[in-house]
This record gives C-alpha cells, sequence and structure tokens, in this order.
C-alpha cells in the first residue's frame, strides 16, 4: 500500500527525471521530503500515446538497523524485566520520561480523560525492547504500538503485558523495523517515541526520516539520548560500563553518541520545530534520575512534525533571508 505522500513524490520524481521513453520500471532519487534523503523511490510506468503514467510507487528506505547493535539486544533480551540487571536505570528513567511525555502530549492535545489522560492518542515506541516505556504509557490511556527489530525482546514484551488484563485492549507489539512500518502506516501516529535507541542506529537521517513520515501532521516525536561529551565518555561508558557494571561493557559506542545541536539541525532540516530540550542524569548511588540544566551526559527532546503551512512559511522566510532585498 502506498501512501499519498509517496504518490506525490512520485510525480515529482516523475516531473524532475527526464523520462524520454514509457519504459516499464524507473528508479529515481526520492525528493519528495523536506531535505535530501538516501532512500529510493521505485516507480512503475506504463506507457500511452498521452506520455507515460505511474501506476505504483513504493519507497525503499535505507536500514536503520546496525546488525552487531542488534546482537548486543538479542543477547540480554530475556532479561527487560530483572529490576536489579542491566535494565534497572531504563526502568528508573520512567520516572522522568513518562511525565515528560504526558504532560507535553497534553499541552499539545487538548484530550482531558479522568484516570486516562492519554486516551484517544496512538503512540508508536519505536525500539521498546521489552516494553518498558510501552506499558505506562498505554495505562494512561494511549494506544500503543512497540516496535522492535530483537524478536525475542518483542515476544518477552508481548508476555509481559498479558500478565495484565488492562493492558490487553490498549498495547500491541511487532516484530519489525521502523522502516517496515513506515511502508505500511496510513493513519498516523499522534507520537512517536524513540527512548535509548538513536545511539544505536547505522543511519540516524532514515531513522528520522521514517518517524517524520509516520506521524500526523502536528505530531509529537519524543527522543532520549546521550550526548557526545567528554563527560558523557567518562560517566556512561568508564563508569556505568567498565567500573560500576550499571550496563553490560560495550553496550555504548561513544562515537555513535549524537550532541543536542546536531540532533536539533537533523530534526529542523527534516520538518520538525523542536520544542523542548532537558538534561537529564542518572545517580548510581541512588538509583534515580533528575532532570538537570546541562544536557551534556543524557538528555530529553520534544519536536513537533511542521503542518505544511508551517513548512511553506519556513522555506519563504529562509529564501528571503538568503536573498535580501
Ligand atoms: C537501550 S534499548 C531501549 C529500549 C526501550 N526504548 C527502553 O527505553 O526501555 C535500545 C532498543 O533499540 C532497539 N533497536 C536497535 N536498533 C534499532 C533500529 N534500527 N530500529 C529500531 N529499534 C532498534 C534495540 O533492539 C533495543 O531494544
Amino acid at each position: 500500500m502506498y501512501s499519498s505522500n509517496c504518490c506525490r513524490g512520485a510525480c515529482r520524481v516523475l516531473r524532475e527525471s527526464r523520462v524520454k521513453c514509457p519504459i516499464n520500471v524507473s528508479v529515481s532519487l526520492r525528493t519528495m521530503s523536506p531535505r535530501p534523503l538516501a532512500s529510493w523511490t521505485f516507480v512503475k510506468l506504463t506507457g500511452s500515446a498521452a506520455g507515460p503514467r505511474v501506476q505504483a510507487a513504493r519507497t525503499v528506505w535505507s536500514s536503520s538497523v546496525d546488525p552487531a547493535e542488534l546482537r548486543k539486544f538479542q543477547a540480554v533480551s530475556s532479561r527487560w524485566w530483572d529490576l536489579q540487571g542491566g535494565c534497572a536505570a531504563l526502568h528508573a528513567m520512567n520516572e522522568l520520561r513518562v511525565p515528560f511525555i504526558r504532560d507535553n502530549l497534553l499541552n499539545v492535545h487538548s484530550v482531558r480523560s479522568l484516570g486516562k489522560p492519554l486516551a484517544g492518542l496512538r503512540i508508536l515506541d519505536v525500539g521498546c525492547g521489552g516494553g518498558l516505556l510501552t506499558e505506562p504509557l498505554g495505562r494512561l490511556g494511549a494506544a500503543v504500538v512497540g516496535v522492535d527489530p530483537v524478536e525475542d525482546s518483542v515476544r518477552i514484551a508481548e508476555l509481559h503485558a498479558s500478565h495484565d488484563p488492562e493492558l490487553q485492549k490498549c498495547v500491541k507489539y511487532r516484530a519489525c523495523t521502523l522502516e517496515d512500518l513506515a511502508h505500511e502506516e496510513e493513519e498516523g501516529f499522534d507520537a512517536v517515541l524513540a527512548s535509548e535507541v538513536l545511539e544505536h542506529l547505522a543511519d540516524l537521517d532514515t531513522f528520522i526520516h521514517c518517524c517524520h513520515h509516520v506521524l500526523k501532521p502536528g505530531g509529537s516525536l519524543f527522543i532520549t539520548t546521550i550526548n557526545r561529551t567528554q563527560l558523557s565518555y567518562v560517566l556512561g561508558i568508564v563508569l556505568a560500563e567498565w567500573l560500576l557494571r550499571i550496563i553490560p561493557s560495550g553496550t555504548h559506542d561513544w562515537d555513535k553518541f549524537i550532541t543536542p545541536v546536531e540532533l536539533e539541525r537533523l530534526l529542523e532540516s527534516s520538518g520538525f520545530s523542536v520544542e523542548s530540550l532537558r538534561g537529564m542524569l542518572y545517580n548510581p548511588a541512588s538509583g534515580a534520575w533528575t532532570w538537570q540544566r546541562s544536557t551534556s551526559v543524557t538528555y530529553a527532546l520534544h519536536a513537533l512534525k511542521q503542518r505544511e503551512e508551517q513548512l511553506d512559511h519556513t522555506h519563504s522566510e529562509g529564501e528571503e533571508s538568503a536573498h535580501p532585498p
């Protein structure tokens, strides 16, 4: 199934490509997005006297998956719900990230249902692992889809949720990548979550682009991730992995960390506006996270997918400032 966006993209591809004869299949670089992307749109053409016609178009995203990263999560997939194990810090992070997501969503959407404040919202939790973040958002009333490429993690998430009848109706899991889902998703999500996922990807551009694709206009993207600083190396790798062994050694690769400036730049050039950015820090002695002014180690970000009229405005502003009178 192809979204209207894909078809619009295909038409644009056709306009911009120099198709001389009505051949069967053409492959062209995709140009429909707010910024160029390393993905391909396969356009099927049929010929007639009036010229070529688009019969079908399918965007093939390049993969965000780093197989070496997935092997790490495969190896620990049975331990997601061990509160004392390597995921203890992720469990504790819910104290900050769940209210961060809930409150920002309530600011954007005027949904208020007693006891179930997120009722009526569709949320996608990408890289959901064992469902540590998926479940509490389901309990707040949202319809949450958790996806993860590691099948064993998804089975654990399903098993864990099956013990709570309240979750049966609102939480669903799928073993797939975001790119797979981006091909199918037509309705659009109100929010996409990528918590502690960005630092494990092979292709961040594709990932952000797919987040944009599966969101409704005005929808929310929530990210938590690790900054690339000397301090994050000392605290996140040397202390957390090597000395205290809070998380398994080798979990993180410092080169994959992303600074807030880099992330904001990528998001804004991909059709998002960044609404909120907050630093977070984990205290291994207390096992608790606290909000920080500094984003030098870990941070949480909320961005909105810009509506078309906002994008047009941004572009025309950009053009104006590039060509002053
Ligand atoms: C540190 S865990 C975070 C799990 C969960 N988001 C949480 O905070 O509890 C990172 C997760 O990202 C998943 N992951 C790795 N590469 C991914 C990709 N390309 N697309 C989606 N998920 C990915 C891993 O399988 C793993 O479950």
